[in-house]
């Protein structure tokens, strides 16, 4: 990976490796239509229209920027129902990254989550993973079946400091298929990077290992590489065994060991869609007929052609160090400026974004007025920013209606690639510090209108007393007249 040093060290900050070249112009509501918005929205960010957001941190999922070449690529589409170019050219440029040789397209991951649940899993069963992703285990557990979720506990201690906190915990995984026996276990899960543990990687080794260990025991090894871009990176950064790896070397090395790889494109690859690959042509057989009822064709899978065409040269660009470096290397900055303030992080900084450990910033807020959701509605006051809860608002309830408290209580800041400007983060870290510094004005939230599946989307809650009024008080003492 090249490195540029700054010649004042001190002022060293990480370096954009492109230019851009169409903007969009953003605004920002004042604080007192800030906190309007926020209540509207059901204190719910997901509620949030885009027009009252200035920085849009909720996700990366669909919002990467795409660079020049992918925008050319989208104009020359195939768009013929069957047959087409396009699914020709999205195969190869997969045979490059992955070496694999069938493809099944689908709209995004979580449909390939409803294929693979659709077809292997049976009341039951057990996955294990190292950690559940919100719609992966909604499919999961709607087939009637249940997921055990086997990370190291590093992985659940926010200030534990390790390269690879998502890593499994081998020996608990060995112990579990000898517990349930391997006819119950469908698939192993391998979610590199991790989602709702704060974009934590798992390291090659680790990866290799958990393959070994479904192969010996006749079970389905199954890569969500959803987030696999960050992870490259860390690997190649942080694991010794793969300092003199390509990018591409070290994907194909994982993806040799996998039995079936499923991705969301909306983050690998900058683009949108997704779907499976694999060279194991009988397992492939058994999803297929699911393709053309619940997606589409199989040469396209649901998807627009457009995007098929900037997913395969986005899949190629993910395979060079200086375009996939930015995403991590901005969101360590920004959690870096905010750990040295004393602002409770997620450490290291992982992928996908910044994450505030919510319970470690509000600690007397009780878990049953959500942490993390507080906090979020909170940021949004503070700067028009817009991040997610991943707490026990993302949590499903069990079945006896009792709450299921999340292990670890997030205010997740997305980093879409491409998109801010440094001084855009510097703001945001400012931001934060602000909020923290107030952190007795915070309050907790309330449901008022709970869905049964899935509610963090749309359920919509409201603030336990006029607390919002209070933080936007503070906000015109210390910020005047400014937005
Ligand atoms: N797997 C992982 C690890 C994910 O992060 C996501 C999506 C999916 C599967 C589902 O993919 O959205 O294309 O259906 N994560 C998004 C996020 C939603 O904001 O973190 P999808």
């Amino acid at each position: 990976m090249s490195v540029v040093n700054f010649y004042k060290k001190d002022q060293q900050v990480p370096l954009e490796m492109h230019k851009v070249r169409v903007v969009q112009k953003l605004f920002l509501p004042n604080v007192e239509e800030r906190v309007a918005k926020i209540r509207e929205a059901g204190n719910n960010t997901f509620l949030l229209q885009n027009k009252d957001v200035f920085m849009d941190m909720l996700t990366d999922s669909g919002v990467n920027a795409m660079s020049d070449n992918q925008v050319a690529a989208s104009m020359q589409a195939d768009d013929s129902y069957a047959g087409s170019e396009t699914y020709n050219r999205l195969v190869s440029a997969l045979k490059t990254v992955f070496k694999t040789e069938y493809f099944l397209p689908a709209h995004q991951g979580r449909a390939c989550e409803n294929i693979l649940a659709e077809s292997f899993v049976k009341p039951g069963d057990v996955v294990p993973m190292n950690f559940h992703f919100t719609t992966t285990k909604a499919h999961i557990t709607r087939m009637g079946g249940r997921v055990e979720e086997l990370v190291t506990k590093a992985g659940l201690d926010p200030d534990y400091i390790h390269p690879f906190k998502g890593n499994f915990d081998i020996e608990r995984l060995k112990a579990l298929i000898a517990e349930v026996g391997a006819e119950h276990i469908p698939f192993v899960r391998i979610e590199a990077g991790t989602n709702l543990i704060g974009g934590q990687p798992l390291s090659m080794e680790n990866m290799l290992e958990v393959a070994q260990v479904c192969r010996e025991n006749g079970i389905m090894s199954v890569l969500d590489a959803s987030l696999l871009q960050d992870n490259l990176y860390f690997i190649k950064t942080r694991e010794e065994a793969a300092k003199d790896m390509s990018i591409k070397e070290i994907t194909h090395k994982i993806a040799d060991a996998m039995d079936l790889i499923y991705f969301s494109s909306r983050k690998l690859g900058f683009s949108r869609g997704g779907g499976i690959v694999s060279n194991n042509n009988d397992l492939i057989m058994k999803m297929k007929e699911l393709i053309p009822l619940f997606e589409g064709f199989l040469t396209y899978g649901g998807m627009e052609v457009r995007a098929m065409e900037a997913m395969a040269v986005g899949l190629l660009e993910t395979m060079d160090e200086e375009i996939i470096n930015q995403g991590p290397q901005f969101i360590e900055y920004l959690v870096k400026e905010l750990d040295e303030y004393g602002v409770p992080m997620v450490k290291p900084a992982g992928g996908l974004g910044a994450h505030i450990n919510a319970s470690a910033f509000l600690p007397d807020m009780p878990h049953d007025q959500y942490p993390a959701g507080a906090l979020a509605a909170a940021l949004y006051i503070a700067g028009g920013i817009r991040g997610m809860e991943r707490g026990s608002i993302s949590e499903q309830r069990n079945e006896d209606g009792t709450e299921n408290y999340a292990e670890l209580e997030l205010l997740r800041l997305a980093c879409p690639r491409r998109v801010f400007t440094l001084s855009q983060i510097k703001y945001c870290a400012d931001r934060v510090k602000w909020l923290y510094d107030n952190r007795h004005l915070i309050g907790g939230l309330k449901w008022k209108d709970e869905p049964q599946v899935l509610r963090f989307f749309s359920g919509r809650l409201e603030a336990i007393g006029d607390w919002q009024d209070k933080l936007a008080a503070k906000f015109r003492e210390d910020f005047g007249d400014s937005l």
